[in-house]
């Protein structure tokens, strides 16, 4: 419409008035520029969020460099406009593209320019621009050596703007801890658009506050510099498929009664972890499956004997395990084979479909009448699939409030659940399965509050209004950080108090 061309206009005009010499429209893109719709839809990861229903953005700003950042809030702020911070798009709820209102002009800053890595092998460290993914990260260490790695997520397209801000774990993090734990510097453009080149700019709530905190809330990470990680020239892999068919449901429910006994006490080179979804029975119909997978950072001489006295229940053998390098387990965890190139992890458009998820913590066993009416759930699903990730180790040694993150001792696993569905006229019906079964598990998990992981963004928990205050967002933000949600308001308050850069689930200034 004429309002939003005018505004289109109007922000092109700003932007040049920054930059008279450089080609604006590589940079800004409006509704009309050819590439708006490629661009707006190439890191749309959850396909709920693609409908017409849904407010586009009125401007994608796609800077080639910090400054074109620093000028795209300065405009914004000038006219009004919101802001969104997309890096991978992998936000469970669409935050870094989808707005919930038509009434409020915004504009998308997407750092799909801004991805070099630059790896510094004799100080183990290395700069990342947030447009980066995982996969560019892992795919550059593997090729500047092979005993270094990185802890972070296992879905090669997630972007490291949103998943080092928010936490980031993988298979490894049992051994060396989160994604954010690595963060040793970082560069971002805040909300007056002043560029802070390092953390003595940020100052060290700053630094804390991003690193698990969300980095929409606070302004825009342009790169961080991280700590690289020794790993072994050879690692293992096993997985072990058990279903609940009715000659094998007591065998398995004991084995992953079993599993949640000791998950989180293993040594912390092996990651154990267990996925749950429903699968053809060989008696015709649906029924459970329980995937036990683990990577251990070593050899299968030393793993056999560790499996045989921790988890001997699950009868492994030599024959279980594969050898592999650590890149090779990046790619066996990213659903590729391991014998497939490197360059697979360098793909960022793979095709998604629509989907919702929730996440909890467990910090007492669930007793079998709890799993059993939980399978009795996720039967009635077509495509349900439940990620257990088991704590402990060095998530376990880290204070709470070390960083934003506050899931660490006492947590025995993480449960994440995920349900897929191929068109959006279903979404209703999953949905409230969904909300569901989270209803059925609160009696079996962390209480008070209800621990919810960040990166696994549920706008269920609650969503922010207009001036929303730090008390009623504590509805949703004691849950993703407890104790440290204060200090984030208060830290909020300090640095964007005009709340400038805000969205459903932001952190509000402490008032
Ligand atoms: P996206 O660009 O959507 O950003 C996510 C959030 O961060 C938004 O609020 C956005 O505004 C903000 N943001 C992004 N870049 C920013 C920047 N530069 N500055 C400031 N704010 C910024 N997690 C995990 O811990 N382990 C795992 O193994 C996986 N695996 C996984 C697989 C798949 C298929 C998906 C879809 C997601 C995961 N995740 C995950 C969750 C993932 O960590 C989470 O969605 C991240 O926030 C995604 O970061 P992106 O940059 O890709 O998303």
């Amino acid at each position: 419409n004429s309002a939003s061309s005018d505004l289109d206009k109007r922000f092109l005009q700003c932007f040049s008035l920054k930059y008279p010499n450089s080609s604006t429209a590589e940079v800004v893109l409006t509704k009309n520029s050819t590439s708006y719709e490629s661009l707006l839809q190439s890191s749309i990861r959850n396909l709920r969020f693609l409908g017409s229903s849904i407010p586009k953005p009125d401007i994608i700003v796609a800077p080639k460099e910090q400054s074109h950042i620093q000028v795209a809030i300065l405009c914004s702020r000038l006219l009004g406009m919101q802001v969104r911070v997309r890096s991978g798009g992998h936000d469970y709820e669409g935050l870094s593209y989808a707005s919930d209102s038509d009434d409020v002009p915004f504009l998308i800053i997407d750092l799909i320019n801004l991805r070099s890595i630059n790896i510094d092998m004799e100080e183990e460290s290395a700069w990342v621009e947030a447009g980066a993914t995982l996969g560019e990260l892992y795919y550059s260490i593997a090729k500047a050596s092979n005993v270094h790695g990185f802890p972070a997520g296992s879905c090669p397209s997630v972007g490291v703007g949103g998943h080092l801000s928010g936490g980031g774990f993988g298979t490894i993090f049992r051994k060396y801890g989160l994604a954010a734990d690595r963060v040793i510097d970082a560069r971002m453009v805040d909300a007056n658009g002043r560029i802070l080149m390092n953390r003595t700019l940020m100052g060290d709530d700053l630094f804390w506050a991003i690193r698990g905190g969300g980095g929409s809330s606070f302004g825009v990470i342009t790169a961080w510099k991280v700590k690289l990680v020794q790993v072994p020239e050879t690692v293992t892999i096993f997985n072990v498929p058990k279903t609940l068919d009715k000659d094998n449901a007591v065998a398995t429910t004991n084995l992953f009664l079993k599993w949640q006994t000791i998950a989180d006490k293993v040594p912390k080179e092996l990651f154990l972890h267990s996925v749950m979804s429903v699968t053809n029975s060989s008696y015709g119909g649906k029924t459970l499956q329980i995937s036990f997978t683990g990577l251990y950072l070593g050899t299968a001489e030393n793993l056999l004997p560790l499996m045989q006295n921790k988890f001997s229940e699950l009868d492994l053998h030599y024959v279980n395990f594969t050898e592999m390098s650590w890149i090779q387990s990046v790619l066996y965890f990213a659903g590729y084979s391991i014998n497939d190139h490197l360059e697979v992890l360098l793909l960022r458009n793979q095709t998604s479909q629509s989907f919702k998820a929730k996440s909890d913590y467990v910090t007492e066993a669930i007793p079998k009448e709890g799993l059993e009416g939980l399978w009795n759930m996720l039967l009635e699903e077509k495509n349900p699939i439940l990620i257990l990730t088991p704590y402990g180790g060095r998530m376990s040694e880290i204070s709470g409030t070390e960083t934003p993150f506050p899931h660490r001792n006492g947590s025995i696993y993480g449960i994440q659940y995920l349900v897929y569905w191929d068109s959006n006229e279903e979404t209703e019906k999953h949905v409230d399965w969904m909300r569901r079964v989270y209803e059925y598990m609160r009696a079996y998990v962390s209480k008070g509050p209800r621990a919810a992981y960040l990166n696994y963004r549920d706008l269920d928990l609650g969503i922010n209004r207009d001036n929303t205050t730090y008390e009623e967002a504590k509805s949703w933000g004691l849950k993703y950080f407890k104790f440290n949600f204060e200090k984030l308001a208060i830290i909020k308050a300090q640095v964007d108090p005009a709340n400038f850069f805000r969205n459903q689930q932001s952190i509000p200034p402490f008032n």
